[in-house]
């Protein structure tokens, strides 16, 4: 047994059962208006259209928005508006959004150009197989309802990993899964998937599969 497959072993198991629960509740995902999306992310844009704008405290990069799914960015803003995700600053802004706001504006910020990162380098740390099932293995989603995490600032992807090892924020999946991760995996993770472009490393690789 390589030691892909031994990880896969590892960790086969946990993701089925994930996988299963995310399924069963699965939302309905309407298209929205981004145009009318544009005009409602005004206020968002103080914070999330300053490149290097950061977190007060504890401090880290305000999350890029724009390239991310917007399937994700709909199922996020609805974390914060039930306090699924604690952070005082965007349960505010996520309880002042009717729904049809949100899914506008996740319209807006999705349909930009992707997300871009400053590498790929060398080889993915092993613990990116573990995570590529769901988020690629540069940090493509497979599925809009994932986040992508490829360009994603390392310090943002750190503290919500921190966040679902904490309970800060209450997500069946990556409770699961980062729960398992120590500090040093959660290090590299977030290092190799924000430094992703997308495309680069899967051609890199030539195909080379986890
Ligand atoms: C005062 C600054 C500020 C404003 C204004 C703001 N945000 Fe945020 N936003 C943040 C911070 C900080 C985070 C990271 C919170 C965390 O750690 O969970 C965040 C996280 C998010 C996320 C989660 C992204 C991810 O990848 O998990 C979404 C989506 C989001 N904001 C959307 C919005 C929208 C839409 C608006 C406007 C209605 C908005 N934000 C206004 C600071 C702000
Ligand atoms: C079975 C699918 C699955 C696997 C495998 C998985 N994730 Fe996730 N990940 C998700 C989902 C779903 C979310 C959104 C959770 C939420 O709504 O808060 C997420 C969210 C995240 C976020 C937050 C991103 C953001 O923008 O807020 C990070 C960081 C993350 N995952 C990292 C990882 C890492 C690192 C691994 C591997 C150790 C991994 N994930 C494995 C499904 C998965």
């Amino acid at each position: 047994m390589s030691l892909k497959t031994a990880r896969y072993g590892l960790w086969a198991p946990l993701m089925a059962v994930m996988v299963l629960a995310w399924a069963a509740p699965a939302a309905v995902y309407a298209q929205g208006d981004a145009a009318r999306g544009a005009k409602l992310a005004y206020t968002c844009l103080g914070c999330h259209g300053i490149p290097d704008y950061r977190n007060v405290y504890p401090t880290y990069h305000v999350p890029k928005l724009f390239g991310q799914n917007a399937e994700y960015l709909v199922v996020a803003l609805g974390e914060y508006k039930a306090g699924a995700r604690k952070h005082p600053t965007m349960n505010g802004q996520a309880t002042s959004l009717s729904d049809a706001a949100i899914v506008d504006i996740a319209a807006f910020f999705a349909g930009a150009t992707p997300l871009k990162g400053n590498g790929p380098t060398g080889q993915p740390p092993a613990i990116v197989a573990t995570c590529a099932a769901c988020h690629g293995p540069e940090g493509v989603a497979i599925m809009g309802m994932y986040p992508n995490l490829a360009g994603q600032h390392a310090d943002f992807l750190e503290s919500a990993l921190h966040g679902y090892k904490k309970g800060t924020r209450q997500n069946a999946i990556m409770q699961g899964f980062a729960g398992q991760l120590s500090e040093a995996d959660i290090k590299a993770a977030a290092a190799w998937f924000s430094a992703q472009s997308p495309g680069v490393w899967t051609q890199k690789a030539n195909g080379q599969k986890f």
